[in-house]
């Protein structure tokens, strides 16, 4: 059986931050499925990015899903700005501090209109998810550590994305009406990684450099090859 192709989300951090506005029209004319933003706080990572201004100013520009990726501590406290902003999901991680009840602040996302996700780094397991999964959208697992893009890929990882998604189908098998839960994976995605990851259960792909270091022009087809990911592995 055909799995349905992943969806492709590049990752906003690895546009050229001088063209902003053209580069979310030329993603969204090259037919990105989301726009992922990656916002950090310089204290949860040593990376600072953009906040919600920028995203409020980016807005208008597209009607693509936005996808947040809060790498900052207290997200409870900044997530009403990002929704404000117009974002439509949300994901914080779940080793940010201020999180003391991570059920209650996805609970807080719910509120705001944004679909719940958390993010774990390489290195947290799954463990604390399992008994919350009918409070999560999606799963957010990093492939590099948190803070920059353009790095290499951590295969180790691998086997953590078919743990959360054999969670995910296990909890779906066992609940009346499950909604979907994806599995994305986060740092260091290419046309050589990619299928890895969705081999191993991913349905969701964020990518920066691989997309965004090409010109613009070869963005269309860059992101329809890493759409075409899964096909290595149907036969
Ligand atoms: C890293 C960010 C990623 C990053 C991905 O902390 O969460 O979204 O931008 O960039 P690449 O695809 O270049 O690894
Ligand atoms: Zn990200």
């Amino acid at each position: 059986m055909t799995n349905p192709p992943p969806i492709i989300a590049p990752s906003l951090l690895a546009a050229d931050f001088a063209h902003l506005g053209e580069a979310v029209t030329n993603i969204t004319a090259a037919h990105a499925d989301w726009l992922h933003l990656d916002v950090m706080d310089g204290h949860f990572v040593p990376n600072i990015s953009f906040g919600a201004g920028v995203i409020a100013a980016i807005r208008p520009l597209t009607d693509i899903p936005f996808d947040c990726h809060l790498m900052l501590a207290d997200p409870e406290a900044h997530a009403p700005a990002f929704a404000k902003a117009g974002v439509n999901r949300i994901t914080i991680h779940a080793e940010a501090e201020g999180v003391d009840d991570l059920a209650e602040a996805l609970k807080k996302i719910e509120q705001l209109g944004c679909k719940r996700g958390v993010s774990v780094k390489p290195k947290t397991s799954l463990a604390g998810l399992e008994a919350i999964l009918n409070q999560i959208d999606l799963i957010l697992l990093m492939t590099v550590e948190p803070g920059f893009g353009g790095q290499k890929f951590m295969p180790e990882v691998l086997p953590k994305i078919k743990e959360a998604k054999d969670m995910c189908s296990a909890w779906q098998a066992t609940t009346a009406n499950p909604h979907h839960i994806h599995i994305a994976v986060d740092g260091g995605i290419t046309q050589d990684t990619a299928p890895l990851a969705v081999a191993a259960g991913a349905d969701t792909l964020i990518a920066g450099s691989a997309i965004f270091a090409l010109p613009p022009k070869q963005w269309a087809r860059q992101i329809d090859a890493l759409r075409n990911s899964r096909d290595s592995q149907d036969s």
